[in-house]
């Protein structure tokens, strides 16, 4: 058991693990570790919490869904956000059969009457919100961070098993319907054969490409993904349902997606007997699925059994462990990636695995290798994860043979030769020399180049080119390529050089937050870059920004502070991005776009105390409809938006001067019925609210 010390470093650096992972996985659809890994590391969290409540937060990842909000704080906006009507949970999980066991016995317990469970596969996609309005679709939003979602209407309207317009008898004047957008095998393996011909980076697994799919700008394109929907769970004021079942037979006979997969189970025993034709079922299923959601299936005993925070009391998910396969360890590489990070990728013994003949393996950095006390010769265990990378997770101790020996890490760069390097709480060793070292040099090239960052549609095999015929050694080269130049490259014609030149040129359009994400500054990633753009609004504010300045910015620590400094430091950075500035690309930041609807026009909002979404969330959304936010109540205060646990004083003077005081879930059904212009959709569908029952209901139209 860990001393409190010890306990408040761990939760810290937990927090902060989950955090960037949930973040890398719903953000960037770039999952670092496996969903076994990741729930492990929620437990640990979860369970420190528990031991010292003292130490919980309504930050904690244990409290909130990771989120897949598209962050706009560039003002990039590329989708508009809106709030849930009934807050988007996600599901307890476990890989413990006793923990499924002791879930029935709780609900059992929680119900007191005979019921039954609606068993169902776990389909590995990303998750849909579905409105219907009149029997036509009239809205679909991600889970976002469970609370506010992004619009992606337009791009599910193209999705072609999700009906526009259902048919048949009873459908309720408005309702919910939530599931998953999902991509079946054989379209993410001709997506991904696709994106190799454009030299494109692949997506690590069908789940990544649904969700990046759904995020895309052009609508016809999420058309010819061949994306697919499977529909789970309704809901709305006073449908007329008696069981979950029920409810997904009728939804399909209305004509919407619904898995044919499920079945009711009156007992624990059926529960089992389910998940144990579906570990191996699944293997032959023509898409993803990673467990079975268990559910009470009774309507009115999920509502007596409700929620906590964060998931369902009445569904438990049971999640199948990621395959492993054992093989052989023939030898170990040690690579160079753009950083300068020295990785070490065993080379194994082919070996199936979950579809495909796995050769090789990561294996992460040297305290890995020490820790699992690997030896070349040794017979060890693979498994894939949710990354495009399988990764070694264990050696079989007893199969070591006389003949094994101990790996030695190098200690110079296996590509340039300069002593390698580790820095203070580094796990990886690093090659220093950052502007020498070829490896780094076209790293570096084919991320400033990625679709990311500054979007020319080339990839790694020309970069190799470029670099080899000396044509190229840093970004700024790239821009004084002639087509002269390019024909030199082999099979290149005037065509192709064409289109490698038109695609420089219009990279010059690139915001100044890709740019800035494009240089490769260490430790600057997308989000990062966004945030220090929004910021510091140009390169000569940033440049010049000392690391108490950078200190200042929202997400910014010690190291990436330490970092930007250091290479705004660096003269022949600077030369270069003269060079980037006088070939024109943008270093400085435009103004946002509008807003997403102008409910809030006018209006100064004073936010103050805990609300269910991040308080910079909340800030977006007053701006994105039009409010401003201000940090103290005076006489321009339009409202007190007040969370749990608002201040007492701001409470008070609020009082005082007579300033409204908002609620969370007032302030959400507002920017709602702004969405709509009129105010009178933010009511339950099909109880007689209308609009005499918006004007009773709805605190804005007292408001303003
Ligand atoms: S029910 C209140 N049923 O898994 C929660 N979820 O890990 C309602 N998922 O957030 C969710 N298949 O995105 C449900 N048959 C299924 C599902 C399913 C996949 C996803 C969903 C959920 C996540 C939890």
């Amino acid at each position: 058991m860990l001393t409190k010390e010890e306990a408040i470093i761990r939760i810290q650096q937990l927090r902060d693990i989950l955090s960037e992972s949930n973040r890398l996985y719903y953000v960037e659809n770039a999952p670092v570790m496996s969903d076994y890994e990741f729930d492990m590391l929620m437990k640990e969290l979860s369970d420190l919490e528990k031991q010292y409540p003292e130490l919980a937060s309504p930050d904690s990842p244990t409290r909130h869904v990771g989120s897949d909000l598209e962050d706009r704080r560039s003002g990039n906006r590329e989708f508009a956000q809106y709030p849930h009507r009934y807050p988007m949970l996600s599901l307890g999980n476990t890989y413990d059969m006793s923990e499924v066991e002791a879930f029935a016995e709780r609900a059992a317990k929680g119900i007191g009457n005979a019921f039954t469970f609606s068993c169902e596969l776990k389909f590995d996609g990303t998750a849909i919100c579905l409105t219907y309005r009149d029997g036509m679709l009239v809205r679909a939003l991600t889970r976002g961070d469970g609370t506010v979602g992004d619009d992606v209407t337009e791009n599910v309207r193209h999705i072609a098993n999700i009906p526009q317009k259902l048919h048949g008898a009873g459908i309720p004047h408005e309702f919910e319907i939530r599931g998953e957008i999902y991509m079946p095998y054989k379209d993410f393996d001709r997506l991904n054969l696709e994106r190799e011909r454009d030299e494109d980076p692949p997506f690590a697994n069908p789940r990544n490409a649904a969700s990046g799919s759904l995020k895309l700008l052009d609508p016809e394109e999420v058309g010819h993904r061949g994306l697919e929907c499977t529909l789970y769970h309704i809901l709305g004021e006073g449908l007329p349902f008696e069981t979950h079942d029920q409810a997904l037979r009728t939804a399909q006979g209305w004509g919407l997606p619904v898995s044919d997969k499920r079945k009711v189970c009156k007992d624990i025993s059926e529960i089992e007997e389910y998940i144990k034709y579906w570990d191996t079922g699944r293997k032959f299923l023509p898409f993803a699925t990673d467990g079975i959601v268990i559910k009470v299936n009774e309507l009115p005993y999920q509502r007596q059994l409700g929620y906590t925070a964060k998931f369902p009391r009445w569904a438990v998910a049971y999640k199948f462990k990621a395959e492993q396969a054992l093989t052989k360890l023939l030898s170990i590489d040690y690579q160079v990636g753009r950083t300068g990070a020295v990785t070490p990728v065993a080379n194994l013994e082919p070996v199936q695995l979950s579809g495909t003949v796995v050769k090789r393996a990561s294996l992460h950095n040297s305290d890995q290798m020490s820790q699992l006390d690997i030896r070349i010769g040794d017979y060890v265990y693979v498994e894939k994860g949710g990354e495009i990378i399988p990764k070694i997770t264990g050696v079989e101790l007893s199969r070591r043979g006389d003949d094994v020996t101990l790996p030695r890490f190098p200690d110079r760069c296996p590509d340039c030769g300069t002593v390698l390097v580790r820095d203070d709480g580094e796990a990886r060793f690093f090659c220093p020399n950052t502007d020498g070292c070829p490896t780094q040099i076209k790293g570096k090239l084919v991320h400033f180049i990625s679709r990311k960052a500054m979007n020319v549609m080339a990839g790694d095999a020309t970069v190799e080119q470029l670099y080899s015929l000396g044509l190229v050694r840093c970004p700024a080269d790239l821009y004084s390529l002639t087509e002269e130049d390019l024909l030199r490259l082999e099979g290149w014609k005037e065509r192709s050089a064409r289109r490698f030149l038109d695609s420089l040129e219009a990279s010059k359009k690139a915001t100044f937050d890709h740019v800035l994400f494009a240089l490769g500054i260490r430790y600057v990633g997308e989000a990062t870059a966004k945030g220090l753009a929004s910021h510091f609004r140009n390169i000569d504010a940033l440049a010049s920004a000392t690391k108490e300045e950078l200190l200042q910015v929202e997400d910014i620590g010690e190291v990436i502070a330490e970092s930007v400094v250091d290479y705004f430091r660096d003269g022949k950075h600077m030369e270069m991005i003269s060079r980037l500035k006088a070939a024109g690309l943008n270093f400085e930041m435009t103004g946002p776009d509008g807003p997403v609807s102008e409910v809030l026009k006018g209006k100064t909002v004073v936010i103050s105390g805990n609300f269910s979404i991040p308080r910079e969330t909340m800030k977006k959304l007053i701006a994105d409809h039009g409010g401003k936010n201000s940090g103290s109540l005076s006489g321009k205060t339009s409202f007190l938006l007040a969370g749990e646990k608002p201040g007492p004083e701001k409470m008070k003077k609020a009082e005082a001067s007579g300033i409204p005081v908002v609620s969370e879930k007032e302030f959400m059904d507002m920017i709602r019925a702004g969405e709509h212009g009129t105010g009178d959709q933010a009511h339950g569908p099909e109880d007689g609210a209308g609009a005499a029952g918006a004007e009773d209901g709805s605190p804005q139209l007292t408001l303003f």
